[in-house]
């Protein structure tokens, strides 16, 4: 039976050649002033992107200042920096250029400059709720955590290894403007890990016992059908504008809440557990999720079972007459077929970790209490369980 629920998903999205150049007029719309670009390493600049960026916004008399040198898995002290620049700049608008991690520090830092009497961390320590975040935009380009349309935010504190979650629909940026061919430039890893992460908010939703709805689950499973199909192209073809337009339109629309309407919201536990995994060794999210998924799946599947059997035939095409469980094995390998042929791995060994018992204990009891009282839908996990997952991955 279907959940009652509330789709909020309010970003404007400005897609395909030439996007980037309406910025300047976007935020002008909108009443920025004075902007934050917040960007990454080189990639935005080795592009152009960011010079068309200035360029657009210079057009329009909007000023900036900058911040760069986010870096993936982003830090919380680029976050401190950027809420003091925003201070001393009476910045009223945050522009966001890259991917997830740049998105979600103008995310944070849109959140510290509302409110500046209070730490930031204190919302992914979940000891308050957010009331005010100034605007934010993101310029998209890489697809993959779908922080531009989403309401997440994830920022890792460096000094104490903890990545966490910070969920409200205040931070969902106002436009998202995506041209893919700014996704071209990606190096193969980023666009497998990207693919990988996209499946994986859409599968964490799917594989609930909370509710569904047919339409929902008929929109999941083409747009997991549609990111395997387009990742395979992308592997052999990365310059494919019409493969990276599907993946970049299916990364929104795995994150903005829409594969989550009439269900519970989603299991989540195989975030959790890669959060840790990328707190404690800074790997790729995406990555870092196909490693963990098999393990994940292959623990809690027989309390998830006609999910993971309508997922092996209508995703995976499995054909295979048996019983459920030979079906629903036969999908969780299918996936793992699918990762590996796309260069993903599908344990730690191939993620190139290889954690320590103590190690595992660790990431389980964080995971545990970043987890709080949502501890899972497909099934519920203790810490126990959580060793158990990470310990079968290895
Ligand atoms: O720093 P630059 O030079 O830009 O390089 C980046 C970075 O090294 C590179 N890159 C991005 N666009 C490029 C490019 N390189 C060449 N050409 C381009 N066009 O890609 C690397 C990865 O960037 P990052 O922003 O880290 O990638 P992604 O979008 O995968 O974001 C991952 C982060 O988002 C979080 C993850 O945990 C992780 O910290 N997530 C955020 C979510 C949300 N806010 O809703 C949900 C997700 O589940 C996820 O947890
Ligand atoms: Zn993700």
């Amino acid at each position: 039976m279907a959940n009652n629920f509330n789709y909020y998903s309010p970003t404007e999205v400005i897609f395909g050649k030439g996007a980037e150049q309406e910025t300047g007029k976007q935020l002008k719309r909108l009443g920025a002033s004075h902007v934050l670009l917040v960007y990454g390493g080189n990639s935005a600049r080795r592009s152009g992107l960011l010079d068309k960026i200035r360029y657009s916004l210079k057009q329009e008399d909007i000023s900036y200042s900058e911040l760069e040198g986010i870096v993936p898995n982003p830090r919380l002290d680029k976050v401190y920096e950027g809420i003091r620049i925003g201070k001393t700049d009476n910045i009223d608008f945050l522009l966001a250029i890259g991917g997830g991690s740049v998105i979600d520090t103008a995310k944070a830092i849109a959140y510290g400059l509302a409110e500046p009497e209070h730490d930031v961390w204190e919302l992914f320590q979940h000891v308050r709720t957010a009331t005010k975040c100034l605007p934010v935009a993101s310029i998209l380009t890489i697809a993959a955590a779908g922080s531009e349309t989403s309401k997440g935010c994830v920022i890792t504190n460096e000094k104490t290894g903890e990545k966490r979650a910070y969920d409200d629909n205040l931070a969902r940026p106002k436009i998202a403007i995506m041209n893919p061919e700014y996704t071209i430039s990606l190096p193969d890893y980023q666009t497998e890990s990207g693919c990988v992460d996209i499946m994986m908010h859409t599968m964490e939703r799917y594989f609930t016992n909370g509710g569904s709805l047919e339409i929902t689950d008929a929109i999941a499973e083409a747009l997991l059908r549609t990111v395997m199909a387009n990742a395979i192209i992308l592997h052999d073809n990365p310059n494919h504008y019409d493969a990276r337009s599907e993946i970049m339109w299916a990364g929104s629309l795995a994150h903005n809440d829409l594969t989550g309407c009439g269900n519970d919201g989603g299991d989540f536990m195989t975030h959790k557990l890669e959060h840790e995994m990328g707190g404690m060794f800074d790997v790729t999210h995406g990555a870092g999720l196909a490693a963990i998924w098999p393990s994940w799946a292959r623990y809690v599947y027989e309390d998830c079972l006609p999910r993971f059997v309508r997922f092996a035939r209508n995703v995976m095409g499995i054909t295979l007459e048996g019983t459920d469980k030979e079906i629903a094995e036969a999908g969780i390998c299918a996936v793992e077929e699918f990762y590996r042929s796309i260069g993903m791995p599908t344990n730690m060994r191939e993620l190139g970790i290889m954690p320590s018992d103590k190690q595992i204990l660790d990431m389980a009891n964080r995971c545990m209490i970043a987890c709080g009282s949502r501890t899972g839908s497909a099934k519920k996990l203790k810490v126990e369980d959580a060793v158990e997952i990470y310990k079968n991955a290895r």
